[in-house]
């Protein structure tokens, strides 16, 4: 069924308090949302986003992402592509339901955590395993998304609040929907550009560095004849800042098929 409704808010209270998107305690200062910011695509990511991710033991909740838990739940699993990753949440939880995944994100310092998280899920799994071993099914890269090429295509491609000062959106997210594959998804989870956190710094958002449905399904070309586009929407949140402050944010959620 097409869920096609953009501008629409579809509130789907998740229990949880923030989500990797935007997690209990961790401003949005941290994640690089900062009042005024531009994007500065000379800065160095990598260095950049080591210095944040080092700034706190743990940046995000550790949960998967619940607009991907939602969209990808009922999917074959296959080869999944999981661009800015992060700690590695959304990576294991694909990898736990029988996704082979490849994980990119530039920051070494999320990775060495993804990869330490992963190893614990494994240790988990493999107290119930038959023959008590569980392989890996999850390749972690490190690379810089301004320049990088998958060289495959993907089953699934999953990109979540892939947010940065130091990256401009479009050509990362157009990187996204070509890996994937005929017959494969694509899925696209952002902060809401009007329902931001309001401890970041309300109304001073750098803009560019979000979109509406409208705007991403206009740059990927999904209304185009490539392309059925499964769901276009925004979906309500509520999150606790880093202060125990309740707010209720907003995700844009945009899914498509590409046509076999
Ligand atoms: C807001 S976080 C989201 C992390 C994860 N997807 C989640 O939802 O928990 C954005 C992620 O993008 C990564 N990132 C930022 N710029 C990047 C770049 N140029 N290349 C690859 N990853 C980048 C950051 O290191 C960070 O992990």
């Amino acid at each position: 069924m097409s869920e096609h409704a953009a501008h629409q808010h579809d509130t789907q209270h998740d229990t949880r308090d923030g989500g990797p998107g935007l997690p209990d305690g961790t401003s949005a200062e941290a994640a690089g949302i900062h009042s005024g910011a531009t994007i500065h695509s000379g800065a160095d990511p990598a260095a950049t986003w080591d210095e944040r991710y080092r700034s706190k033991p743990q940046m995000w909740s550790g949960k998967p992402n619940p607009q991907l838990v939602r969209e990808a739940g009922g999917l074959r699993p296959g080869k999944a592509l999981d661009l800015g990753c992060g700690e590695g949440a959304d990576a294991i939880w694909l990898a736990q339901q029988g996704w082979t995944v490849t994980a990119v994100d530039v920051s070494a310092v999320a990775l060495d955590r993804a990869r330490s998280h992963e190893k614990a899920a494994l240790a988990r799994e493999a107290v119930h395993a038959a023959d008590g071993a569980i392989a890996s099914r999850i390749t972690w890269q490190q690379a810089d998304l301004e320049q990088w090429q998958p060289g495959a295509s993907f089953d699934l491609v999953s990109t979540q609040f892939l947010h940065s000062q130091e990256l401009a959106w479009q050509g990362p997210l157009r990187t996204a929907a070509a890996a994937v594959k005929p017959g494969g998804t694509l899925l696209v989870v952002g902060h809401h550009p009007d329902r931001l956190p309001p401890w970041g710094g309300a109304g001073h958002h750098h803009r560019e560095m979000f979109y509406t449905g409208d705007e991403l399904v206009q740059e990927l070309g999904l209304e185009g004849p490539e392309w059925q586009l499964e769901v276009q929407t925004s979906r309500e949140r509520p999150v606790t800042g880093p202060e125990g402050q309740h707010a209720t944010i907003a995700d844009v959620v945009v899914r498509a098929t590409r046509l076999p």
